[in-house]
C-alpha cells in the first residue's frame, strides 16, 4: 500500500486549484438514471470513490464516456447515458466499498419501478445507518422489502404517487435520495428539516437543468412537482468545500498563504468564520479564496452542525490546526459516534488532545513532532497531513487509500506551494 512521507516545517505559499466536490459529483452522478438522453458532468475529480461510481453505473448498463483531459488537468469530464437498464441491482461486493452507492436506489426506483441496494455496512466514522432512506422512499409511496442484506424498493404499478415527509434528523443522503425520486413522481412531494447543504443545492441545479420542477432549493423545505420524464444536460460540478478548507488549514498551521482557485467562499461561511476566530486572515477574491497565517493562532470553541453550521466533514482538519494554537479549544462532534479516530495520532505527534464523549479538549502545544502515522478514515487521514506539514522532521501517513478516495492528486497539489512531499508504494 501507498504511503505519503512529509519532511515538515516548509511555509505553504502560492496557488492551489480547487478540484470539483466528491459529495456533490456522488450524487449528480445517479442522476444518469433519470433519463435515457445523456448526462455529461464537467469539473468531476480524479478520486477512487468516482471511479467506484463509475463501476456501478456500468453495472446498471450505462456508458460511461470519459473525455477531453490530459493527464495533467484536473478534473475530468464523464458523459454517462442510461439509454437502457440492463440490471437494478447494486451488489454488495460494490456498495461495500463506497457507501455512496445508496444514492443509486430512489433514481432507479424511479426511473425503473424497483430497485435493489445491498445494505451498506457500517463504517470506521460510526454506524451510519439508512432508516431515513428507506422511510422518505416509503412516505413517496414505494414498498421496501428487506431480504438477506439487501433492501427492495418497488413503486405501485400506476408509479409513485409522491408525498409528504419531515425528517426527524437532518441527513445529506436521505434528502439525495429523496430529491431524486420525487422528481419523476406522478404528483407534488414536500420535504421538511431537509439537508440543506451546498451540494444538495448543485443537485437541484441539475435536476432544473434536466427539467425538474422544484421550489424552496437551499431552504430546508423543498416542494417537488413530478414530471413524465426529465431530459438530459451538461452540468459542472461546483468545487469542494471541504477540500478547499482543508488545503486552508494546511496553509495556515505552515504559517504560509495560499490562493485557492476555485474556492466558492459563500459555500464555506463557518469554516471561513472558525478560521478568522484562530486568527488566519481569510478574503475572497475574484477567482478565489486567499488565506493567510498571521501571527499566533488562537483557541476556538465550536460544536460541528448541519449546513450551515460548521460541517463535520471540517472537525479533524481544523483540530490538527488547533494542535498548534496558543490555548485550548473545545471541538464537539455532534454528527458521527466515532469521529474521534485522529486524536491518538496526533497525539502520537506531540499533540495534547483529551477526548470525553463526543467533545475534544485540543490544548495547544508550541510544536508536533513527525512521526509514523496511521490514516483510519479520510478526514482523519487530512489531518494527520497537515499537522505533518507542521510537525518537525518526517512524517509518514500509511494507508492511503483512506485519503485517495476524497483528495485529488494531494501530495501534488501541496508541491505546488511548497510542500517537501513524496508517494511511496509498497507500504
Ligand atoms: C454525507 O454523508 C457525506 N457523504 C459525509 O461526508 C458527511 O459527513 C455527511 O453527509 C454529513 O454532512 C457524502 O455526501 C457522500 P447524513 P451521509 O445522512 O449522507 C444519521 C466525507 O468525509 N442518519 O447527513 O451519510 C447518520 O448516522 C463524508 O466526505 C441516520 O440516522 O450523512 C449521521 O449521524 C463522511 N439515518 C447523521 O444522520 C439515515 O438514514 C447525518 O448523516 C441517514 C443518516
Amino acid at each position: 500500500m501507498d504511503k505519503i512521507i512529509i519532511e515538515g516545517g516548509k511555509r505553504l505559499s502560492g496557488t492551489i486549484p480547487v478540484s470539483g466536490a466528491k459529495n456533490a459529483a456522488l450524487t449528480l452522478l445517479p442522476c444518469a438514471l433519470l433519463t435515457e438522453e445523456p448526462l455529461t458532468l464537467r469539473n468531476l475529480p480524479r478520486l477512487a470513490d468516482i471511479d467506484g461510481f463509475q463501476h456501478l453505473m456500468n453495472q446498471f448498463g450505462i456508458s460511461t464516456a470519459i473525455a477531453g483531459s490530459r493527464p495533467e488537468d484536473f478534473g475530468r469530464v464523464m458523459t454517462l447515458q442510461a439509454t437502457r437498464i440492463t440490471s437494478s441491482v447494486a451488489p454488495y461486493d460494490l456498495v461495500r466499498k463506497m457507501r455512496a452507492s445508496i444514492l443509486v436506489l430512489g433514481p432507479m426506483l424511479a426511473r425503473m419501478g424497483e430497485a435493489t441496494v445491498s445494505l451498506p455496512g457500517g463504517c470506521a466514522i460510526g454506524n451510519r445507518p439508512i432508516d431515513l432512506h428507506l422511510k422518505v422512499i416509503e412516505a413517496l409511496g414505494a414498498t421496501i422489502e428487506m431480504a438477506a442484506g439487501y433492501v427492495r424498493a418497488i413503486a405501485p404499478d400506476g408509479g409513485l404517487p409522491g408525498g409528504r415527509y419531515s425528517f426527524p434528523v437532518v441527513s445529506v443522503g436521505a434528502t439525495e435520495n429523496a430529491l431524486m425520486t420525487a422528481v419523476l413522481c406522478n404528483g407534488k412531494s414536500t420535504l421538511h428539516n431537509a439537508a440543506r447543504e451546498p451540494e444538495i443545492v448543485d443537485l437541484c441545479n441539475l435536476l432544473v437543468a434536466m427539467g425538474a420542477q422544484i421550489e424552496g432549493i437551499g431552504t430546508s423545505d423543498i416542494t417537488i412537482h413530478g414530471v413524465p420524464r426529465l431530459h438530459g444536460a451538461t452540468y459542472m460540478v461546483m468545487p469542494d468545500r471541504i477540500e478547499a478548507g482543508s488545503y486552508a488549514c494546511a496553509a495556515a498551521i505552515t504559517g504560509g498563504e495560499v490562493l485557492l482557485k476555485g474556492a466558492r467562499i459563500e459555500d464555506m461561511e463557518a469554516t471561513v468564520q472558525a478560521l478568522r476566530d484562530a486568527g488566519v486572515h481569510v478574503e475572497p477574491k475574484a477567482d478565489g479564496i486567499y488565506v493567510a497565517a498571521e501571527g499566533k493562532l488562537k483557541p476556538v470553541t465550536l460544536s460541528t452542525a448541519p449546513y450551515p453550521g460548521f460541517a463535520t466533514d471540517m472537525q479533524a482538519q481544523l483540530m490538527a490546526l488547533l494542535c498548534r494554537a496558543e490555548g485550548s479549544s473545545v471541538l464537539t462532534e455532534t454528527i458521527f459516534e466515532n469521529r474521534y479516530m485522529h486524536v491518538p495520532e496526533l497525539n502520537r505527534m506531540g499533540a495534547r488532545i483529551e477526548t470525553k464523549g463526543r467533545t475534544a479538549i485540543v490544548h495547544g502545544v508550541d510544536k508536533l513532532a513527525g512521526a509514523d502515522v496511521m490514516a483510519t478514515d479520510l478526514r482523519a487521514s487530512m489531518s494527520l497531513v497537515i499537522a505533518g506539514l507542521a510537525a518537525e522532521g518526517q512524517t509518514q501517513v500509511h494507508r492511503l487509500y483512506h485519503l485517495d478516495r476524497g483528495y485529488e492528486r494531494l501530495e501534488e497539489k501541496l508541491a505546488l506551494v511548497g510542500a517537501q512531499i513524496e508517494r511511496v508504494g509498497g507500504d
